[in-house]
C-alpha cells in the first residue's frame, strides 16, 4: 500500500520523510533540470541526464555505481525527485540495488503526479523498445503537490492533464465535465488543480489495488493508449515525436469513437471530448496514408494479443470494458471521424 500525501506545502513533508523514520543514509536521485530544486543540495544527490533517451541501463547502472560509492544499504532511503523518467528509472535502480532499498517519489510534472509515480511500474527502455525491462515496486509514499507546475510548459501541462481526463472518463462523469471547463492559459488555481489530482489519482488507485500486476482489470488504465501508443510510435519514427499525452488525447478520442460504434457510448460525450481535443491538442500529423502503418503499430502494442487490436473501450463513462478486440475497419472509421472532427 503506498502512502500518497497531497500537499502544496511540499517541503515540510519532504524533510518529514528525509528526516524520520529509521533509516541510516538518504540518497537523492533527480535529473540536470529537478536537481536545481532542491536548495540547498542535499548531501547525497545522483544526478542523471534528462530525457527519455537517457532512460537506459548505462543510466540505471550508473546510479547502481553512485549508490555503492555512497554506502546504500538495505537500510537508506531513497527520493526520487523528478518526472515520469526519474520517478520510473530511480524507483528501478532502488527496488533492485541489494534486492530492493525503501524509495520515495516526489513527482514534478502532473504527468507524474497523476501517472509514472503511483501504482508500482519502474523500469527503463532497452532495445528500442519503451519500458521493456522493469518490476512492479511500489514507492513507499509519494508526495504530490501542484507547487512545480507554475514553471511547467503548457505543452507539458496539456500532456499530463490528458491522463486526469483518462482517469475522469473511467470513472465519474461530473469530473469529466468539470475537466473539459479547464483553461490551460489561465493561471494555475493550485487548490482546485490538488483536488483533481486527488480524485484522478484516486481511480489509478482503487485500480490497482484490485490488480496490482496487470492481469485484468489495471488494463483500464490503458483507455486511449493502444491507438495512443501507435500515433507516439509513428511520431516518433518519423524523427517528430509528440508528448505522450497529446497522442493520449488523440487516442482518447479515436477510442470514444470505437466505444460509440461498438457500444453506443453516448454521441454527446464524443463530441464534448472531442471538441476539448481539438481545442486544446491540434496539430494532428497524421493523414489517411498513414492508417496502414498506424494500423500495423496497433496489433503490435504490448497489450494486443495474437496480432489483433484490442482497447479498453466505454459504454458509458465509468463503465469500461478491457480486451474489446476491434477490427481495422472499426478502427479506419474513427480516425476518419477523428480527423474530419480536427479539422485535419
Ligand atoms: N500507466 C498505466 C498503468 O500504470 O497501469
Amino acid at each position: 500500500m503506498q502512502n500518497l500525501i497531497f500537499t502544496n506545502d511540499v517541503l515540510p513533508a519532504i524533510t518529514r520523510l528525509a528526516n524520520g523514520g529509521d533509516h541510516n543514509l538518504t540518497v537523492w536521485i533527480a535529473d540536470v533540470n529537478t536537481a536545481r530544486l532542491i536548495n540547498p543540495a542535499p548531501p547525497r544527490l545522483i544526478t542523471i541526464p534528462d530525457g527519455d533517451d537517457n532512460k537506459t541501463l548505462g543510466s540505471v547502472s550508473r546510479v547502481w555505481d553512485e549508490m555503492e560509492r555512497m554506502g546504500v544499504t538495505r537500510r537508506s532511503q531513497v527520493i526520487n525527485l523528478g518526472g515520469g523518467m526519474v520517478t520510473d528509472l530511480g524507483g528501478f535502480a532502488a527496488a533492485t540495488f541489494k534486492r530492493g532499498v525503501r524509495f520515495i517519489n516526489v513527482p514534478t510534472t502532473l504527468l507524474g503526479a497523476v501517472d509514472a509515480a503511483v501504482g508500482g511500474k519502474t523500469g527503463f527502455n532497452y532495445n528500442g523498445l519503451k519500458n521493456e525491462i522493469g518490476a512492479f515496486a511500489p514507492a513507499s509514499d509519494v508526495i504530490i503537490s501542484t507547487c512545480f507546475f507554475d514553471t511547467l510548459p503548457v505543452q507539458e501541462m496539456k500532456s499530463g492533464f490528458a491522463e486526469v481526463l483518462k482517469h475522469a472518463m473511467l470513472s465519474d462523469r461530473n469530473e469529466f465535465l468539470h475537466l473539459l471547463d479547464h483553461d490551460f492559459n489561465a493561471p494555475i488555481n493550485h487548490d482546485d488543480l490538488l483536488e483533481r489530482l486527488r480524485r484522478s489519482v484516486q481511480v489509478k488507485v482503487d485500480i490497482v489495488a484490485r490488480d496490482p500486476n496487470e492481469q485484468g482489470e489495471r488494463k483500464a488504465l490503458n483507455l486511449g493508449h493502444t491507438i495512443g501508443h501507435a500515433f507516439e510510435s509513428l511520431a516518433m519514427k518519423r524523427g517528430k515525436p509528440v508528448p505522450h499525452g497529446y497522442a493520449v488525447a488523440w487516442g482518447l478520442v479515436t477510442e470514444a469513437v470505437l466505444s460509440h460504434l461498438l457500444l453506443k457510448f453516448p454521441s454527446e460525450d464524443v463530441h464534448l471530448l472531442g471538441n476539448f481535443v481539438r481545442d486544446n491538442y491540434r496539430d494532428f500529423p497524421f493523414t489517411c496514408d498513414d492508417y496502414e502503418e498506424l494500423l500495423e503499430l496497433m496489433r503490435h502494442d504490448k497489450k494486443s494479443r495474437d496480432g489483433e487490436i484490442t482497447c479498453t473501450l466505454l459504454a458509458a463513462i465509468g463503465d469500461y470494458r478491457i480486451n474489446q478486440t476491434v477490427t481495422p475497419d472499426d478502427v479506419t472509421a474513427a480516425l476518419d471521424i477523428l480527423r474530419d472532427h480536427l479539422g485535419m
